[in-house]
Parts: structure tokens; C-alpha cells; sequence
């Protein structure tokens, strides 16, 4: 069994697992397309841990390599690089093992990453061979059931992508979403929970900062382009704002009349989830005003683009230049919305094919599901 282990050093690790009050945990996936179902995944197994009562909890994050997810559910539409800066990016996420193969996590292994216990939503993966993934630390009581969140999957998203680009007539060629809820539910706890920071660090309040940094924009479908952009733009003040245009913003001027795969609060969840991030603004106007600026005592505004973008932009940023508080970043990844779209479009009869089983699959756990508490 062969991993890598992005970690401190060893000595901080065993110190970790003898301190009675910190716990280190271990909860991994796929983590394709990243959503706010990994994320709150994420957030819940950290959550769980401090309401028993520990000081530290530890989140060692695993993801499967692009061969073994090619082999249990088809090619993954992200590379392990790139779904590994996304998490590396997580606010909950502590420590990483990355070409995780997709087979069972035995004790040893959990013994080896000191992990005292081992986390997953509901839905509980079987490997291939028939044997289910966790079975070995269930038996050990060393394992923790997390609540899977509703309305959506990196194959409910796939199939968004898939109806909304007209790739197949057939419900069941798609993988429609059937009884599936068509997006995850945002109530104002769960907003508020991916909000605060992790632990119990208080909340950075905008009203005390002396530099807010503003960054407009879609953040549909998190890639590591926008993960390079935040990192770069928190850098320039001490509270980043992020301004998210809502589905209806998106969908008048961009997208040629499309709105975005992702919802504006399954959008928003999920760049909460990125540590740089202090707080949102839900339905952001598409122009910077000047009384926006004013209103959220902004002091930089943050344009972002993909390497070898085109240079020009719209009336969006005027304000902003002619006050010259606006700053252009360029991401450090080569990858952007629109080269993502195009990686989607490439291998769109594949998708079509993958999300056929995959979605039977979903569907049946749909169906069989009970109700299991959110942390
Ligand atoms: N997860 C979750 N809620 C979701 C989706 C995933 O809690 N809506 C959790 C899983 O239970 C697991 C982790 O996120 O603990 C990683 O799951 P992964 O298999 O990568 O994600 P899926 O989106 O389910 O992928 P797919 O649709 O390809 O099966």
C-alpha cells in the first residue's frame, strides 16, 4: 500500500496522538469537483470531535489517485494536483495523504497515520472485490458515520453539466436526478457554521479591520485558479471579502444566457470553505459602485485572472481603476472556468456513460437513506 503523507514532523504527529486532548482523525475521498458535500463532510468530522470535548482536533484529509478513481467510478475531471491544492486550500483540512488507492483502510494503516479515528458520510463505499471500505475500523469502533449532504455529488453535478449542455435526451443516459433534490439545501445555521472559522477562533468582524480586500466574482466549480487567486488577494489586507454574483447576475452577462452550475448559496458555501476567506457578499452588483465601496469600507478590489488571459475589461472595474485602489492578480494554475468546460466537453460521451452507473447508484442510496444528524 503506497501513499504520500504531507505532514509536520514526525515527532509533532506522536506528540499529537499521546496528548489526551487532541484527536487526529482521518476522513478521505475522491474529492473531484470539490462541493460543498466534501467540504461540510470536512467541517462536520472537526466539528463532531471538538463537541466531545477536545482541545485540537487534527484533520488528515485522504485522496484517492487519478488511477484508482479511474477504476472505481470513471476519470476524475480534476488531476490529483489540482484536487489536492483545492483541499490543501480547506479551512478544516490539518494534514494530507495524497494516491490513496481505492481499497479497504485497515487499522494499520490508521495506526500508521496515528489517526485515532477514520470518517465518511452516510453513504458507505464499497471497493471493488465487494468489500465495504470501512469495515475493518468499524469493527474496531474506530470509525464515525457523518451526515451526507443532500442535493448534491460530483455526479449530481456531472449531470447538471450533462442536462444543461443538452448531451443526452435520456434521463436515465444522464443519470437525471430523478427523486434526487436538485441542489443542497443552505439554511442560516449552515451559512453561519461555514462562516465562522474552524476551532473556536472567534469570527473576524469587518467592522475591525483596517483593510478590506473585495474579489468579485462567479466561483463556479472552486478550482485551483481561484484558490491562487484568494491566497494572493488575502495577502493585500487583513479581511477578504468576496462578492458572488447571483444565478440570475451570472446568467444576463455571462454564460450566453446559461446560469451557472453550482447555486449562489452552493457557491457561496464553498468559497467559505477556503481559509482566506472572511465573509461573502450574496448576490454581489455586477459593477463596483462607489457606493459599495463606501458601504463595505473596501480599500482594494481584486481583479483575477488566468495566465494568459486577455488583458481588457468591461465597465465592471471602472470605479475602482479611477480611484486606483484596483489590483490585477494573475493565478498561479493554468486552469480556468471556461478551460474546465472545455476538459468537460472533450470527454462529454464518457460522462454521459459514467453518470448512468454512478446515478443509479446515488439514487438507490437516496431512496434507502434515514435521517442522521448534522454536526
Ligand atoms: N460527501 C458528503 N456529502 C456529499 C458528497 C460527499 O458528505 N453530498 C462525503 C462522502 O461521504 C465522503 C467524502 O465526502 O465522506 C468524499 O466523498 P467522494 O466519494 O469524494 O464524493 P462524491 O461527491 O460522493 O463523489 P461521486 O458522486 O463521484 O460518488
Amino acid at each position: 500500500l503506497h501513499f504520500y503523507w504531507h505532514r509536520p514532523p514526525l515527532e509533532l504527529v506522536e506528540q499529537q496522538s499521546r496528548d489526551p486532548d487532541t484527536v487526529r482523525i482521518l476522513l478521505n475521498g475522491c474529492f473531484d469537483l470539490m462541493h460543498v458535500g466534501h467540504f461540510n463532510a470536512l467541517r462536520q468530522a472537526k466539528r463532531l470531535f471538538f463537541q466531545q470535548g477536545y482541545k485540537k482536533v487534527v484533520m488528515v484529509a485522504g485522496i484517492h489517485s487519478d488511477e484508482a478513481i479511474s477504476n472505481q467510478k470513471g476519470p476524475p475531471m480534476m488531476s490529483n494536483d489540482e484536487r489536492t491544492a483545492i483541499l490543501e486550500a480547506t479551512k478544516w483540512v490539518d494534514e494530507f495523504v495524497t494516491q490513496l488507492p481505492y481499497t479497504q483502510i485497515s487499522v494499520q494503516m490508521a495506526d500508521t497515520l496515528r489517526v485515532k479515528w477514520v470518517c465518511h458520510g452516510d453513504d458507505m463505499p464499497v471497493c471493488r472485490g465487494g468489500h465495504g471500505m470501512y469495515s475493518a475500523v468499524v469493527e474496531e469502533k474506530r470509525f464515525q458515520v457523518l451526515k451526507r449532504t443532500e442535493g448534491i455529488s460530483t455526479t449530481q453535478i456531472i449531470s447538471r453539466i450533462i442536462q444543461q449542455q443538452g448531451w443526452s435526451q435520456h434521463q436515465g443516459e444522464a443519470g437525471g436526478a430523478g427523486e434526487a433534490l436538485s441542489s443542497a439545501l443552505c439554511t442560516a445555521q449552515r451559512l453561519q457554521q461555514f462562516a465562522a472559522p474552524p476551532g473556536d477562533r472567534p469570527p473576524k468582524q469587518l467592522t475591525a479591520a483596517k483593510r478590506v480586500v473585495y474579489v468579485p466574482g462567479i466561483f463556479d466549480l472552486i478550482h485551483p485558479g481561484h484558490v491562487s487567486i484568494l491566497r494572493q488577494a488575502a495577502t493585500l489586507g487583513d479581511f477578504l471579502l468576496v462578492g458572488l454574483y447571483s444565478d440570475e447576475t451570472v446568467t444576463v452577462h455571462r454564460n450566453h444566457g446559461k446560469p451557472p452550475v453550482l447555486t449562489l448559496l452552493e457557491r457561496a458555501l464553498a468559497v467559505l470553505s477556503m481559509r482566506w476567506v472572511d465573509d461573502v457578499v450574496l448576490g454581489a452588483p455586477w459593477n463596483v459602485t462607489d457606493e459599495l465601496l463606501t458601504s463595505m469600507n473596501i480599500s482594494c478590489v481584486v481583479l483575477g485572472r488566468a495566465p494568459g488571459a486577455s488583458q481588457e475589461d468591461s465597465d465592471q472595474f471602472l470605479v475602482p481603476r479611477r480611484r486606483d485602489i484596483l489590483t490585477e492578480l494573475t493565478s498561479c494554475f493554468a486552469i480556468s472556468s471556461e478551460a474546465l468546460k472545455q476538459r468537460l466537453i472533450a470527454c462529454s460521451a464518457e460522462l454521459v456513460k459514467r453518470n448512468s452507473k454512478m446515478m443509479e447508484k446515488e439514487l438507490s442510496y437516496i431512496s434507502g437513506k434515514g435521517y442522521v444528524p448534522e454536526a
